[in-house]
């Protein structure tokens, strides 16, 4: 029987997406034979009702000092933290020396901007060549994992914070209630923490299970995060949805009673209600429209190949694992994956071994159709990619659904 993360109650897996890789786990052919596999299981908390990974991959496994994501990919990306960080400047450093902290804060894409400005920072950042290349800039950071070990260190080295923030990185951390008992140490009394993640609410409502890979142990809800919050004695007192990834949305968390509370937090419940996000039907559905989404992108790959035309995926994002790895893409159906990140280059996908080729190859020689794995960053991608559609390119995307754009 598995056991709640957040309260430690019984939960119900809903789903497996069957054997699965590391999701960033991009390798050469000498490392085929030792690749790393696990069961990809998602769970719903009747109790507390966080969705959540039923077997976790060790941390190590994971992040490390080559780690294959770096933040600074995506220009979209890096306006977004800009205004992440303006957002923080403007509304929550009014001391005379403020200081900040970020949790994950990879190479430096939002901290960059604290720095640039002079003010007191600290990134915690556990992959150590991502960590490399924000200390290049100039960039405060610690190569390691935060937990309440390392805010009491923090503390006595630096004082508490004014702000701590996280992007993409709560939910990625099992040892969730250590993460928040640091945060509560480190807050200064009306210290704010900011953090943003997937909404649960866009993946039910887009089909978007992409979004379920190992480094996502959560999936989080206003509703569950409440819970886990209120144990520790913070509250939300803000929450501002978010358009990146997908659909994300930022929480802001303060010690209780330390700020007012605003009337959207109660009308997101409501709105969270009515998404059925409490009830494990609401699951079991996402379960059958998950079935039907590989079904059909199967069909159109398979349609596409006996047509004899070239398919070629595009962007090798850590989501892309998953819905290779579930939906069965061989390399006879997607000829190779069109990644800019040069750390991916010239290897290959976890477990179904699909070439991670550069951006040239698919400019020099295009192919018929490019399957969008990076979504996500879909509108930032149509726009770089004109001449592909004037070649008489098309993409096939399968969020919200399987389509092929004509
Ligand atoms: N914030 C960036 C990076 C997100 S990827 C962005 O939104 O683009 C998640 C990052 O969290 C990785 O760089 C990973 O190394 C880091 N991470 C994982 N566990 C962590 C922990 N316990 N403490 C701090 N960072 C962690
Ligand atoms: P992400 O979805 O996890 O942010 O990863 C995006 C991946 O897509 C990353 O490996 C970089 C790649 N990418 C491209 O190859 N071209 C692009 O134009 C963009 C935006 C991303
Ligand atoms: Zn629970």
């Amino acid at each position: 029987m598995n056991k709640c993360l957040i309260c430690f109650s019984p939960i119900e897996p809903f789903m497996s997406f069957g054997k699965m890789p590391i999701a960033n786990g991009f390798l050469s052919p000498a490392q085929f034979s030792s690749e790393y596999f696990f069961e990809l299981k998602v769970g719903f908390c009747p109790n507390c009702k966080m969705v959540q990974l039923t077997e976790q991959v060790d941390r190590e496994r994971m992040f490390h000092e080559s780690y294959a994501f770096f933040s600074s990919t995506s220009k979209r990306m890096a306006e977004h933290f800009k205004g992440f960080a303006q957002f923080i400047m403007s509304n929550y450093l009014k001391s005379p020396d403020p200081f900040v902290v970020e949790m994950g804060s990879n190479d430096g894409i939002m901290l960059q901007h604290f720095a640039n400005v002079g003010i007191r920072h600290l990134g915690i950042e556990p992959s150590a060549n991502v960590a490399k290349v924000a200390i290049q800039k100039g960039i405060k950071t610690v190569s390691n994992f935060f937990d309440e070990d390392l805010a009491h260190k923090i503390v006595a080295e630096h004082g508490q914070v004014d702000a701590f923030l996280g992007a993409n990185v709560m939910c990625h951390i099992p040892y969730i209630h250590s993460v928040v008992a640091g945060i509560k140490i480190l807050l200064k009394q009306d210290g704010v923490l900011a953090f943003e993640d997937p909404y649960l609410g866009d993946i039910v409502e887009k089909t978007s299970y992409d979004q379920i890979y190992d480094e996502h142990a959560f999936y989080f809800s206003l509703n569950s995060i409440s819970y886990l919050f209120e144990q520790h004695d913070l509250e939300i007192f803000d929450i501002i949805p978010q358009g990146v990834h997908g659909g994300s949305m930022r929480y802001l968390i303060s010690h209780k009673g330390a700020r007012k509370v605003s009337d959207v937090v109660a009308a997101q419940r409501a709105k969270e209600e009515v998404l059925g996000l409490h009830r494990l039907e609401t699951y079991d559905r996402l379960r059958r429209n998950i079935e039907c989404s590989r079904d059909e992108l199967m069909a159109t790959l398979c349609d596409l190949k006996k047509q004899k035309k070239r398919v070629v995926g595009y962007g090798a994002t850590s989501k892309s694992t998953t819905v290779i790895n579930y939906c069965g893409i061989t390399p006879d159906l997607v000829e190779f994956i069109s990644d800019t990140t040069p750390i991916k280059q010239g290897k290959f996908s976890p477990r179904a071994h699909i070439p991670i080729r550069p951006y040239q190859d698919f400019t020099e020689d295009y192919p018929d159709y490019a399957l969008l794995f990076a979504w996500n960053h879909g509108d930032e991608i149509m726009e770089k990619e004109e001449k592909f559609k004037k070649a008489g390119g098309k993409w096939i995307v399968y969020v919200p659904k399987v389509q092929v754009l004509e």
